[in-house]
């Protein structure tokens, strides 16, 4: 957060040492001075700024330094000179020196325009034509200065200078070549199934199903999609896309079922996938539509079919235009029992969910009260279904947080008033057993819904309820539970690919937007990753912007290798949602052991559809689906 506030610093100390050196060009000799100690006194702590941020570990500054200071040096140093030479020689500025003036200026301003429009990384091309700018703005200066320096040429000349590489700025960077956006393994989208059958070592996602024979107990259940209006406990309605209800039926499973789940759209003209979130099903069933499945349009239907391999806390989503969709209902809950472990004798799934000024936890958008004796154990999946952060409270009561994103944790001790913080898509299992005295569960913000649980036998007044408070320490999973007994993580990787966030002005989506973006890209121009099954990836995604980003990989889950270089001292933490806050560096495993075409991509949708979204590709496999089409796919 430090180096977040230090590089907003850095942004405004560009722009203000740039209106100081133009401001210095044209004040008369009274002002200057003044002028032109606050444009050196900004440069200055401008390049100690940066020098700072890069000394914190932000290599992701680049353009900053390679372009920034330079700029910033040359530019800056030939203005002070020169106005310490007129000032000795007792003369008013002369032209040489408002040229220079100038040229500082233009320096500024093109390390400021750098820092918005390029970012990281910065291509070589992106470099010198801010160089190529600021030489051409001060040539022209020059020329028109040495003609005719009266003061309403300078302001124009500024002027115009100013604006002209705000314009050629403003063209959107052309996509450097997506090295192997294109190249890798067929996965491209333009060879539909009638470009002919793959080659022997291709397999489509479309084979990459499970088979109908697998063995075990089946759990069938089937989802109607469609518009519902949803009468709430409060007695508010809510126009709705459901599965069914709101949140959709909960699909619960045992260890080894086979889940069989029927997807029929009844009228939902945008069309809806099932995608199982956190579930590491085979890619076929992954529910991205124009990657693994055309969408599902109205009157139409899917069949998904998978094992019950993983335990734990799930949910189900559709990925057609999620961003709304997911918003206006599209959700449900998917809980797998362990089959060798007693259940908890109160074992309750609690999606949180909001859309506009309503709130939901599980279906109900008031404070609702559940019985629950004395001594009974209790565990309560939290998920949060919504694309920002959401902070959790369980008051009154010690509590142990057993599991995160559906893995259990190692050896969880007690904990007590911590902030539960859950990024977009995340969820935690939080367990305890029954005191005397209620318990509440609340999102901080959501204060009309909640849950409190409290023992039938002890009537308590409503003044009893547990307060919500606000407790002031958040729980840090990189410090939870015991590391002891853990696997060790891998030092060998076969491949590495790091990633930056960023948010950055790009042409997408057939105009120009603010887009969110990896590695200075947005979808589809992001380059994949591309990897062989079998192998060991090391994922470092890198937060340069002002934004959260719960970032997500379909079909694998991922062990946290270390946050800002500090590796997890308790228990492993294996994710498949994990949020970057900004100026953070996420260090993460991902063992390539479910071959596809996968999505990876940032939870808060409104970012993925505005670019934050890429793939993690095994080679020889390919698609048969494409974007837009007849199904007019859209899978962010
Ligand atoms: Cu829960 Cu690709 O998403
Ligand atoms: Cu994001």
């Amino acid at each position: 957060m430090i180096s977040s506030g230090l590089q907003l610093l850095i942004l405004a100390l560009a722009a203000g040492a740039a209106a100081g050196w133009a401001v210095a060009t044209l004040r008369s000799s009274a002002g200057l001075g003044l002028a032109l100690v606050a444009a050196l006194a900004g440069t200055g702590l401008k390049i100690i700024g940066v020098v700072a941020l890069w000394g914190h570990g932000w290599w992701f500054v680049g353009e900053k330094v390679i372009i920034g200071l330079p700029l910033t040096l040359v530019t800056a140093g030939w203005a002070t000179v020169a106005a310490i030479r007129d000032a000795r020689a007792g003369r008013p500025r002369s032209t040489p020196t408002r040229v220079a003036l100038l040229a500082a200026s233009y320096g500024a301003g093109a390390d400021l325009l750098t820092q918005l429009l390029i970012g990281y990384p910065l291509t070589p091309a992106a470099g010198l034509a801010m160089i190529m700018m600021v030489l051409a703005a001060t040539v022209i200066s020059w020329v028109v200065l040495t003609r005719r320096a009266d003061r309403r040429t300078i302001s124009t000349v500024a002027a115009a200078g100013c604006l002209i590489m705000i314009l050629v700025a403003a063209v959107p960077w052309p996509a450097a070549p997506t090295a192997n956006a294109h190249s890798h393994g067929g996965h491209d989208h333009d060879h539909g199934p009638g470009a002919g059958d793959p080659p022997g070592d291709q397999v489509s996602v479309a084979e990459l199903r499970t088979p109908a024979s697998v063995a075990g107990r089946r759990v069938r259940i089937t989802l109607e999609a469609a518009q519902q209006t949803v009468a709430l406990p409060s007695g508010r309605t809510l126009e709705a896309w459901t599965y069914g209800s709101l949140p959709g039926p909960a699909i619960v499973a045992e260890q080894g079922d086979v889940i069989e789940v029927t997807l029929r759209n009844r009228d939902l003209t945008a069309g809806v996938t099932l995608h199982w979130h956190g579930y590491d099903v085979p890619n076929g069933e992954d529910g991205v539509p124009g990657v693994t499945q055309d969408a599902v349009r109205p009157g139409e239907t899917f069949s998904y079919r998978f094992v019950a391999a993983q335990v734990g806390t799930y949910w189900y989503h559709t990925h057609q235009r999620s961003a709304g969709a997911l918003r206006r209902g599209l959700f449900g809950t998917l809980v797998v029992h362990p089959r060798d472990r007693p259940r908890a004798d109160v074992d309750l799934t609690l999606p949180f969910h909001s859309r506009g000024g309503i709130a939901l936890l599980g279906a109900t958008d008031t404070v609702r009260r559940q019985p629950v004796p004395t001594g009974r154990s209790v565990r309560l999946r939290l998920i949060n279904t919504d694309q920002e952060t959401r902070q959790f409270v369980v008051s009154g009561t010690d509590f142990r947080v057993a599991a995160i994103d559906g893995t259990d944790l190692a050896e969880p001790t007690p904990i007590r008033a911590e902030l539960l913080r859950l990024p977009a898509g995340g969820r935690y299992d939080v367990t305890f057993t029954m005191p005397a005295t209620p318990v509440r569960v609340g999102a901080v913000g959501f204060d009309s819904v909640g849950l409190i649980l409290a023992d039938p036998a002890r009537p308590t007044a409503p003044a009893d309820d547990p307060l919500q408070v606000t407790p002031s320490r958040t729980f840090d999973p990189l410090g939870y539970g015991s590391a002891a007994g853990a696997e060790p993580p891998p030092t060998g990787f076969t491949q590495e690919r790091t990633v930056v966030l960023d948010r950055l002005p790009r042409w997408h989506d057939g105009g120009p937007a603010l887009a969110y973006t990896m590695d200075g890209q947005v979808y589809p121009h992001v380059p994949a990753t591309v990897v062989r099954r079998g192998d060991l990836v090391l994922f470092r995604i890198v937060n340069r912007g002002f934004e959260t980003h719960p970032m997500h990989p379909h079909g694998h889950h991922v062990r946290v290798l270390r946050v800002n270089g500090r590796a997890p001292t308790g228990s492993p933490l294996w994710l498949d949602t994990f949020e970057v806050q900004p100026g953070e560096v996420w260090e993460v495993e991902l063992r390539a052991d479910n071959p596809g075409i996968w999505m990876d991509h940032c939870h808060n949708l409104e970012h993925a559809t505005l670019g934050m979204m890429t793939h993690l590709v095994y080679e020889g496999v390919t698609s048969p689906y494409r974007e837009g089409g007849t199904a007019d796919n859209e899978p962010s």
